[in-house]
């Protein structure tokens, strides 16, 4: 069906930097429906022509060189158009209804990139100006919410306004190739699945660690810390692929039946419980790629005497028959040594070993820099003796399919979109399972004053993390 896209914070970085991008690289494939329209909309008051400038500007910088051509923007241009208006206004969303076409067969897709204080008055100003039809999308960002009180208000209130079938919550992470192919390695291989269980793994790893500090989002991120910025959404998300049951179907619901029965699953941590489970960090001054970088309370936007946390490290349990007794260990920070997300999956060593030097095997996902599957292995070392040392069956997956080009997270979110498909979004029910675990994190740390353990920038994260695997004999994998 024929649709328009509304992008409400059209000025903005999301919509500037990867919306727009992402929808260029669809138009330039043939993949947007022929008459959709995408309508920038912000307070600014900005001639379409100069929208049109704005956008082309920061495309041209996004965009790889050799895909960004002038008759192609052209074409993407004249989907182009401009609407300056208050979000918070309802009068503003009477001029709104009068340029829109929304009727039976012509869509609507309301894309929210604005301060999540705006997504309740824009989803009920679209109710009452009768722009929530059934043939109407809408789209939100994280964070839902800064707590599972304030996410469930947030979910009430959209939920008043649509049906849940029209409400799209993106995780950008769930865009990813590599997270998607963490499907297809475990339920297209048959191989892994008889040993993805508490009887052969030791534990499992998530970390997504960056160099990045805040950068100018200072103000947003001194409210929100690593734990609702990542870990109560990407890594959760994480976390349910890799512990999921297998869905009975590749659908919306069948696969978000599985991942919701996870987040449930997940042990509460709550109390004096954080100090044993969890580590905060905040990022000190130091040098990260031969940059020097000021600590994070001086950073801009930020309290001088602020503790909010940089880096979390959480140790987690799933009371369930897979995975009884086996932890996964989370970890996120911004400020480290490298940029790098991964999963590790750690097996038991063999029950009885032959050889001094065997160690256990592991199986490592990385997402980014690059999108990698790689099996360690023990083989013997050529000559005399059985000395063993470890090996890799390596895929990297940019190089296995070189003939396709990698599709940026926000290019199959937004196809996803347009073409109604929400198995990649989060569902209400996720959503509110994972601040029900996260709020008592919050809750512990508060009570028993955890303040955030300082970590230099560049370095791997507070001294905390370590031990928190170290006490098990454990260590992350750097
Ligand atoms: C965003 C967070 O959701 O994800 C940022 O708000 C973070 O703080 C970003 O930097 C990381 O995304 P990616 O795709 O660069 O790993």
């Amino acid at each position: 069906m024929p649709c328009d896209m509304l992008v409400f914070g059209g000025t903005g970085d999301l919509a500037l930097h990867k919306l727009l991008p992402a929808l260029y690289y669809l138009h330039r494939e043939h993949r947007l429906p022929g008459a959709m329209r995408i309508i920038g909309i912000s307070r600014k008051l900005l001639p379409r022509e100069n929208y049109i400038k704005l956008a082309e500007r920061h495309c041209r910088a996004q965009i790889e060189k050799k895909d960004f051509d002038d008759s192609t923007w052209l074409s993407f241009s004249e989907r182009l158009d401009y609407l300056s208006m208050d979000a918070s206004q309802s009068a503003d969303f009477s001029r709104l209804a009068k340029i829109l076409k929304c009727n039976a067969k012509h869509g609507c897709i309301y894309y929210l990139a604005t301060a999540p204080n705006l997504f309740a008055s824009i989803a009920s100003n679209l109710a009452r100006n009768n722009l929530t039809g059934t043939n109407t999308r809408i789209v939100i960002e994280k964070p839902i919410g800064h707590s599972l009180e304030s996410a469930l208000a947030i979910n009430a209130t959209i939920g008043a306004a649509f049906s849940e079938e029209q409400v799209f919550r993106i995780d950008h992470y769930l865009g990813k190739e590599t997270v998607q192919n963490l499907m297809a390695l475990r339920f297209a291989n048959a191989l892994f699945e008889p040993v993805w269980r508490a009887a052969h793994i030791d534990h499992v790893q998530i970390s997504v660690n960056e160099t990045l500090g805040v950068e100018n989002r200072g103000e947003y991120y001194d409210h929100a810390g690593a734990i609702r910025d990542m870990l109560q959404n990407h890594l959760l998300q994480l976390l349910c692929l890799v512990a999921m049951e297998a869905p009975v179907r590749f659908d919306a619901d069948a696969v978000r039946n599985e991942k919701v029965k996870i987040l449930q699953a997940l042990r509460p941590i709550s109390g004096i419980d954080v100090k044993d489970k969890t580590v905060r960090g905040q990022y000190a001054a130091g040098n990260v790629g031969g940059h020097n970088a000021p600590a994070y309370y001086l950073e801009k936007d930020v309290d001088n005497d602020s503790d909010t946390e940089t880096f979390v490290a959480i140790e987690v349990e799933i009371d369930n028959w897979r995975w009884a007794g086996v932890p996964f260990y989370l970890r996120t920070g911004k400020r480290l040594a490298k940029k790098t997300s991964e999963i590790i999956i750690q097996f038991k060593p063999v029950p009885h070993s032959l050889f001094s030097d065997s160690q256990a095997n592991h199986l490592l996902i990385r997402l980014q820099p690059e999108e990698r599957i790689s099996l360690e292995l023990m083989a013997k070392t050529p000559g005399k003796g059985m000395h063993l040392e470890p090996v890799k069956l390596d895929i990297n997956l940019a190089q296995a399919f070189q003939d396709n080009r990698r599709w940026e997270a926000y290019e199959r979110l937004l196809l996803d979109v347009i073409e109604n498909d929400s198995t990649l979004f989060m569902r209400r029910d996720e959503v509110e399972a994972a601040w029900q675990w996260v709020d008592p994190i919050l809750k512990g740390w508060e009570q028993h004053y955890q303040r955030p353990r300082p970590y230099a920038a560049g370095s791997n994260g507070p001294e905390q993390a370590h031990s928190l695997l170290e006490k098990h004999n454990r260590a992350w994998h750097e």
